[in-house]
């Protein structure tokens, strides 16, 4: 299972070096099948991945990764940094595809260099705001473009965020997700019938906090959470890790 924490850019150094230290002199190590990972800022990643270095537990991950193997695209993190110090890249988070106008073409070319130096992406989807799914809806073109460019024995995380649930405060309804959740199983499935393909965790992110977690990771398809503001305190996220280890959620 798979619990996930966006620190977005919503701590500063002090900040992120004293959550992670937090996180660490409380964790309890037999929190098994549990993968931890934490995504602080660029300027974070090399000393929260250092404190968690012999925790097999908690892996780091990068907020976004490089768009070309290039060594002058201003503002991106190297290619090299991200190998050296992430096990995970988020890709896609739709603050990034509204924003910075993130295509799907740019997120798989992120996604394959990221494989390329052995980093796993974690490749944010939604549905579009408000439409209904539907074989031309957005989530479909942005598993679509995924599934064409990765090789099918690579393995990667979709992480299913609808927009309207990302920091509202108001998460989405299980029964929709659980529904999304299967839609995404079979469309990967139906794109890689390979002998030896991973399993591809599917994810829901969007509002979790410690009341709620448990209705998502119970549901069938679901294989973890991506958590943005419950995960910027200690208190808050040991409270989720605490929820999610209870043994019948562990898949
Ligand atoms: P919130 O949990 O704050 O809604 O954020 C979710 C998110 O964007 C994680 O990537």
């Amino acid at each position: 299972m798979y619990i996930l924490a966006n620190w977005k850019n919503s701590l500063s150094l002090e900040d992120s070096k004293g959550l992670a230290d937090g996180l660490y002199s409380r964790f309890i190590q037999q929190y098994h099948n549990i993968n931890i990972v934490l995504f602080p800022d660029d300027v974070s990643i090399a000393t929260v991945s250092l404190i968690f270095d012999s925790v097999s537990m908690v892996s780091v991950g990068a907020q976004d990764g490089p768009l070309g193997a290039n060594t002058t695209l201003t503002g991106s993190i190297s290619l090299s940094n991200l190998g050296k110090f992430c096990d995970y890249v988020l890709l896609g988070h739709s603050e990034r595809r509204i924003t910075l106008g993130e295509t799907n073409e740019m997120i798989a070319r992120k996604a394959t260099l990221a494989i390329d130096v052995g980093v796993i992406p974690v490749i944010c989807v939604n549905k579009e705001d408000g439409t209904e799914i539907d074989p031309h809806s957005g989530l479909k073109a942005q598993l679509e473009s995924i599934l064409n460019r990765i090789d099918s024995r690579s393995k990667f995380v979709i992480a299913y965020e609808p927009i309207d649930a990302i920091g509202t405060g108001i998460s989405a309804d299980p029964k929709e997700v659980k529904k999304i959740a299967g839609i995404i199983h079979e469309t990967i499935f139906l794109s890689r019938k390979v002998k030896g393909s991973p399993h591809i965790p599917v994810l829901y992110g969007g509002s979790i906090n410690d009341k709620n977690i448990k209705s998502f990771l119970s549901l069938e398809g679901i294989d973890g959470v991506l958590i943005g503001s419950a995960g910027l305190t200690a208190d808050n996220f040991l409270r989720i890790i605490e929820k999610a280890s209870d043994s019948q959620y562990l898949k």
